[in-house]
């Protein structure tokens, strides 16, 4: 049965939500397995605009289980707030929300630790740029084991012990993280006080979701694997330092989720059609210019948790390519299309020039990364609305050029093509298997 994956082939925020939720009617149960409340989804259906974080985008759909594994740093507050706001909207989270035992829990140390490290950092401009939700720390925490909780570990008896010592542990350490940067210290009763209230509120979601997961594809349940951020921000195989601290590309699925790799047999990726990045670190498409602002105020990129401006530039198909084949991506999903419509050319990187020498791999050294010239193929654009449009064979001949040269260049398929917000806004080719049932009557039409 089964495991069809979503994943970002950039640096995050492209729009992977909107594809989980229109696959989501294919399949049983949808699976966050990595990062925590530093992504953003943002999806339309309906007219209504719903902005999740943790919360698996499959939450709308009320016939699936929304899962959140042991590989997500799970914030307290930030998932309660999501789990009320859906519930103020109509969307039942009570029966179709899971979040496993073993996920790791935000304090509030991680994410003064976060905010300390950046001030510190960025004045020596060696800052990554983080969302500041305490990311990394949580997860440095995780691998160093002695100062780490579990959302489990919130339902035992020594858990206000637990919270002290670490709290004592942190307190300790701000003053030689801070340098002359103000901090507050913590206060560990009232740390106490606030976890057990959210332990007690999160009691009925919490499980032992490996168990669940892997029962579930003995029972030929289909699961779909919503991946956060994108492959180029992956700890092990992105563009380290400036990176987030977990597996955002598909190699983190069967870690985060315990479902083992030979259950992952579908993989989409999903691009935009030109490339963003947010925070630090190299970006060799980058228009630091006009075009870039056109971009950025055309495609509304301002990050969805954060409100930064988002870094724009034309697509790199170095680095697509590379984070395709790292994700074992099957077919492409571009999105935001409709982005590109005003412009007369449009560039796609197809090499990199480095010290000289044109490469077509993408390297593994931020540094060679930060002298990489890009070099551009130019195509004709297209400078017509697509925004209405329904049906492959409708796209203007020079986007459908545009996009079946992006697929050769990165070396696999571009099947869906999503030219704006809404559900409806989705094209599917006629050789895509997800194309929903409801669509693919269009296509045939
Ligand atoms: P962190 O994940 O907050 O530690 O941030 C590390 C890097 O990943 C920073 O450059 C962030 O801007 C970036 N990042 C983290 N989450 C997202 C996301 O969902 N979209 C885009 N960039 C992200």
């Amino acid at each position: 049965m089964p495991g069809t994956c979503v994943i970002g082939l950039q640096w995050g925020d492209e729009a992977k939500g909107k594809i989980v939720d229109l696959l989501t009617e294919q399949h049983d149960v949808v699976v966050r397995y990595a990062g925590g409340a530093n992504a953003g989804h943002t999806v339309v259906t309906g007219g209504q605009t719903y902005k999740l974080s943790l919360i698996p985008s499959g939450i709308l759909n009320p016939g699936v289980k929304s899962v959140i594994t042991g590989g997500v740093v799970l914030n307290p507050p930030s998932i309660l707030g999501e789990i009320d706001g859906l519930v103020q909207r109509g969307v039942q989270c009570s029966d179709n929300l899971m979040i496993s035992d073993r996920a790791h829990v935000i304090f509030p140390w991680h994410l003064e630790e976060d905010r300390l490290n950046e001030a510190r950092t960025s004045k020596n401009g060696e800052a990554i740029g983080t969302t500041q939700r305490g990311i990394g720390p949580c997860y440095r925490d995780k691998v160093g084991r002695t100062n780490a909780i579990r959302l489990g570990d919130l339902y035992r008896a020594n858990l206000a012990d637990r919270i002290r010592k670490v709290a004592a542990d942190k307190n300790a350490l701000f003053p030689l993280l801070a340098g002359d940067v103000p901090f507050t210290a913590l206060d560990a009763e009232k740390i106490v006080a606030e976890y057990q209230g959210y332990a007690a509120r999160l009691k009925p979601f919490v499980a032992d979701t490996t168990e669940y997961l892997l029962n579930a594809l003995e029972n030929n349940k289909r699961l779909l694997f919503e991946g956060a951020q994108g492959a180029l921000l992956d700890v092990d195989h992105g563009t380290f330092p400036y990176v987030t601290s977990s597996n955002s590309s598909g190699v983190g699925i069967s870690s985060g989720s315990g479902v083992p790799g030979r259950y992952l047999n579908k993989v989409i990726g999903i691009v935009k059609a030109y490339g963003t990045r947010v925070g630090g670190g190299p970006f060799p498409t980058e228009q630091d210019n006009d075009l870039g602002q056109h971009l950025r105020d055309r495609g509304n990129e301002y990050g969805t948790v954060t409100r930064r401006p988002r870094r724009c530039g034309w697509f790199d198909a170095v680095a697509a390519r590379y984070t395709a084949r790292l994700s074992g991506v099957d077919l492409l999903s571009v999105m935001l299309l409709d982005v590109l419509s005003e412009l007369p050319e449009i560039k796609i990187c197809t090499a990199y020039e480095i010290n000289g020498k044109r490469v077509t791999n993408f390297p593994s050294q931020v540094d060679d990364l930060r002298e990489a010239k890009p070099v551009y193929e130019t195509v004709p654009g297209w400078q017509t609305e697509i925004t209405g449009l329904t049906r492959w064979q409708d796209l203007p001949k020079n986007a459908i050029a545009y996009l079946r040269r992006i697929g050769e260049v990165v070396g696999r398929p571009v099947q869906i093509a999503s030219v704006g917000p809404d559900r409806a806004q989705t094209i599917f080719h006629s050789d895509c298997e997800f194309a929903p049932r409801s669509i693919r009557t269009t296509i045939l039409a």
